[in-house]
């Protein structure tokens, strides 16, 4: 997610444009800018890489005083990360200038209308399209709070735009959809940003904008408007956080931030990848519809959380695809000589792009003429730029070193690249495709259902918090939910945990069985009876036994609650999906876990957020 900043006050706006940046740094991100109103025009300044970059860039070039201005950290979703695609954009003429968090989903329909009409785009972003909307708005006279109104309305996606239009040293005009906003409200100044730690240093009066409003920031006022520019409120509200707190929206850890951030990442994974039919548009997968019909066998590698991911992708690309498809472990893969031709397609799946082990991988695999589509959530990281295409994740940063939004928006984006590949080779009828895009539009939603049940999974941690060992068990998909279950719990509270596939227990594993002893048991839902009735007789056989059970099932799944020493409900949804619900609870119960026995959430000890050697 990008970090904003906007001023229009007494103080050089370049001062506080950059030092409001600063405080957003902690976001991630990977090119900034600035942009400044003085004598009726704009001076703007991007670089790619870090602040520091552009720090240096207007040092050089002293950029005027003025009084008002725009700032930007880019996390890039659209275009690689360079000076270019850097924010502000400007208009045709550079009398509008735009920074922007989000993704248009429009924006190519847009761009094209654009590129018609003469106008030449030179970047590879939706927001340049945005500036130039903007710029014809104010050239024909409207004035830049009437024209984000009538370009917001034009507008699909999520987005937090922020304009200034050289010509109206007065004002800094924003919008909001689906993506954060707050104004800081000051003494004969007034601020905007992304989150709060943009202006806390200068004032704790906060006004936050609700969906489809516009606000209008002046010296001496706020205006909120809706996107037809009738009055509207903000929420007011005095900010009591501390800026440490701030940068994490008030949560203790950005672990659990990012945890309560699953339902909006979902989304965003979503996004723009599909027509209301169900159609999959999946344009960043630059492998062509033929290459991919003769595509004989996949292979899924990554390490850790994102092995997992792959686990279930397995079940639902196999399921949709009748493609034969294995999932390895990046750091085994190229060292058991692995049978790879061109019409092998190797998915590489990593959050941070970086993963050594997975980058050597897709080198290997390079080499043997095998096609290479990364996942990642890390836009111009090593792994796609090495890869023939990319489908990224779109989560935002991932600042906790234990994977949470990361995962669930692999699974995300696997899902849309099973089902774009049962599309492309016609194994899936189209109402098939659309019945479960269906579905996967729903997943943000139901992911907000389990998080709503927080309080009671924190109960659950402290109930359990003296204990020494758990296990997970699942099937089918459940399995690697399991595994990353346990996972999650080794890596945050330091505590032996173990996931295994509930078939494997009476093979050996039911011998750990002991009284008192957690087990996490995640149910199938019943649509698939032969696996519900198989998951149930072994959540008997462990209770048997005298272990205590944690049993995740279907909200109304009455057969498997009376086995349930605790149950936790889960929205009813298909099989394949379940793995984005069943997950929450333990990420949920690892970080309380962990925070109640003091460790270092973020930061768990011997772990780095990527493992960039092998
Ligand atoms: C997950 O919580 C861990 N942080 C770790 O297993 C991680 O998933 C693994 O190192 C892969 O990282 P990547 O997705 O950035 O490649």
């Amino acid at each position: 997610m990008c970090g904003i900043v906007g001023y229009v006050g007494d103080q050089q706006a370049r001062d506080v444009v950059i030092e409001g940046l600063r405080r957003l740094e902690y976001r991630g991100y990977d090119s900034a800018g600035i942009a400044l109103v003085h004598d009726g025009v704009i001076t703007s300044a991007k670089r790619a890489g870090k602040l520091a970059n552009l720090e240096k860039a207007i040092s050089e070039e002293a950029l005027p005083a003025a009084t008002v201005g725009i700032g930007h950290t880019r996390w890039a979703t659209h275009g690689a990360p360079n000076d270019v695609n850097a924010h502000p954009h400007l208009g045709a003429d550079g009398r509008v200038a735009v920074v922007h968090n989000g993704i248009l989903e429009n924006f190519a329909r847009l761009r094209d209308e654009l590129e018609r009409a003469g106008h030449d785009l030179v970047s590879e972003t939706d927001t340049e399209v945005a500036a130039h909307l903007l710029e014809l708005e104010v050239q024909s006279g409207a004035d830049l709070t009437t024209a984000m109104q009538n370009v917001c309305r034009r507008l699909e996606g999520a987005f937090t735009l922020v304009a200034v239009d050289g010509q109206d040293p007065t004002r800094v005009v924003a919008a909001r959809r689906n993506s954060p906003l707050v104004v800081g409200i000051g003494e004969g100044e007034n601020f905007i940003g992304s989150d709060v730690s943009a202006f806390i240093e200068h004032t704790r009066e906060a006004l936050e904008l609700g969906q489809d409003q516009v606000v209008t920031i002046t010296r001496d006022g706020v205006a909120v408007t809706d996107f037809d520019g009738n009055a509207a409120e903000g929420r007011r509200y005095h900010v009591d956080w501390d800026l440490a707190a701030a940068e994490k929206d008030g949560f203790d850890w950005f672990m659990r931030k990012e945890i309560f951030e699953q339902p909006r990442a979902i989304g965003d994974a979503l996004l723009g990848r599909h027509d209301e039919d169900g159609l999959l548009q999946l344009d960043e997968v630059r492998i062509s519809d033929d290459e991919l019909r003769d595509i004989d066998k996949i292979i899924i590698i990554g390490c850790g959380t994102a092995n997992y991911a792959g686990m279930v992708a397995k079940y639902a690309i196999e399921h949709w695809t009748r493609i034969p498809c294995e999932v390895e472990l990046a750091h085994e893969f190229r060292y058991r000589d692995p049978i790879l031709t061109r019409n092998t397609l190797v998915v590489a799946i990593s959050q941070s792009g970086e993963t050594a082990d997975t980058l050597m991988a897709i080198r290997h695999a390079v080499k043997q003429k095998a096609r290479v589509l990364a996942i990642c959530n890390t836009n111009g990281s090593t792994i796609p730029r090495e890869s023939d295409a990319v489908i990224y994740t779109h989560a935002g940063p991932e600042i906790g070193v234990a994977s949470t939004k990361g995962f669930l928006t692999q699974l995300i984006a696997c899902y849309l690249l099973g089902l774009y590949l049962a599309q492309v080779r016609g194994t899936k009828f189209g109402d098939e495709i659309g019945a479960v895009v269906r579905e996967l539009a729903q997943m943000p939603d139901r992911a907000q259902r389990v998080l709503d049940q927080s309080d009671a999974i924190y109960a659950l941690a402290k109930r359990f918090k003296d204990e020494k060992s758990f296990l997970f068990l699942g099937r089918h998909a459940g399995f690697p939910v399991a595994l990353e279950g346990a996972l999650k719990l080794k890596e945050l509270a330091y505590i032996h945990a173990e996931g295994f596939a509930a078939g494997e227990l009476k093979h050996g594993p039911i011998a750990l069985i002991d009284q008192g002893l957690p087990v996490f048991c995640v149910v199938p839902p019943r649509g698939r009876d032969q696996l519900h009735d198989k998951m149930i007789s072994a959540i008997q056989e462990v209770r048997a036994r005298g272990a205590l059970t944690i049993v995740l099932a279907e909200e109304d799944d009455t057969e498997v609650a009376p086995y349930a020493d605790v149950l936790i409900k889960l929205p009813i949804v298909p099989t394949l999906l379940q793995p984005v619900v069943a997950t929450i609870p333990m990420q949920l119960f690892a970080c309380e876990l962990a925070t109640l026995l003091g460790h270092d959430v973020d930061q768990p000890r011997n772990l780095a957020k990527s493992v960039t050697v092998e």
